[in-house]
């Protein structure tokens, strides 16, 4: 099985879009709701956290984990991937979100200035900046820190009206930070929920993107780049869901967010 990482409920953007293009093989979607949200903390906390939901995946018999997760992406996955990973099982593989949305973007923007709303702990990181630098050096990124759209999503108010002003602020933040952004990237996978919000407070010709759709066929690429990994994997078009938090609060949460009923277990790290 594929697992698939967030700290809450972010993730489900990512495994829907996988869902759509990779329906054959089986995934764990595990969501971290009892400790999230992660964006608020610190390197050591996110890594730890992160490290033991990887260990679990694994012990579940996952061969390959994707951290749906920017905050997890930016403070953790070097090392798992460095550190870890060598130890644990150097067969398996866990890979992040940043790099594949920094890849696409490159073919996005037409005036090389990219904003990237993210929460405080990826902005913090610089990790978007650091792999545009190594990718695409002559692209200008301004990032903004969206601390309290996440408790938006995790607690359904992400269509409510306290939703709008947080997101008319940080964007009207973002694009007088930069007006020559002609593309930002939702840099958190809890974003897409709210992209009917930063959609209508973003001007017309700046193109908004979500990272599932670029995670999805990156993911798709790599599989087949590396048809040893593609082999191990189930094809059984199966789901399972697991939280650290009430299995029931998660499901019908999830339901919302995915568009089907699933059924959801609880679990300890
Ligand atoms: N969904 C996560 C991200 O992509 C983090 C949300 C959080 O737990 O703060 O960054």
């Amino acid at each position: 099985m594929i697992g698939i990482f967030d700290s809450g409920y972010g993730g489900l953007t990512v495994l829907r879009s996988i869902r759509e293009l990779l329906p054959q093989y089986d995934y764990i979607y595990l969501g971290d709701n009892a400790r999230a949200p992660y964006g608020t903390r610190s390197f050591d906390r996110v890594y730890e956290f992160t490290l033991q939901a990887v260990r679990h995946l694994f012990d579940m018999g996952c061969p390959l984990i994707i951290l749906a997760c920017n905050t997890a992406s930016a403070k953790a996955l070097r090392t798992i991937q460095q550190h870890d990973l060598p130890s644990i099982d150097p067969s398996r593989r866990v890979l992040g979100v940043i790099r594949p949305t920094v890849e696409a973007v490159g073919d996005l923007t037409q005036t090389r200035h990219v904003g990237i709303v993210a929460t405080t702990g990826t902005t913090n990181s610089r990790t978007y900046e650091l792999e545009m630098a190594k990718m695409h050096p002559d692209i200008v990124v301004t990032s903004q820190a969206c601390p309290m759209w996440v408790p938006l999503v995790e607690n359904y108010e992400f269509d409510g009206p306290g939703a709008d002003y947080f997101v008319r602020r940080d964007i009207e933040t973002l694009l007088t930070r930069d007006p020559a952004i002609d593309t930002i990237i939702l840099g958190c996978t809890h974003f897409p929920l709210l992209y009917n919000k930063v959609h209508a407070y973003t001007p017309a010709h700046v193109k908004l993107i979500s990272q599932g759709e670029y995670v999805a066929r990156s993911l798709a690429d790599y599989l087949r780049r590396h048809s040893d990994m593609e082999q191990r994997l189930t094809r059984g078009s199966m789901a399972r869901f697991l939280t650290t938090d009430d299995a029931q609060t998660f499901a019908s949460a999830a339901t919302v967010f995915l568009g089907q009923e699933i059924v959801a277990e609880q679990i300890c790290l």
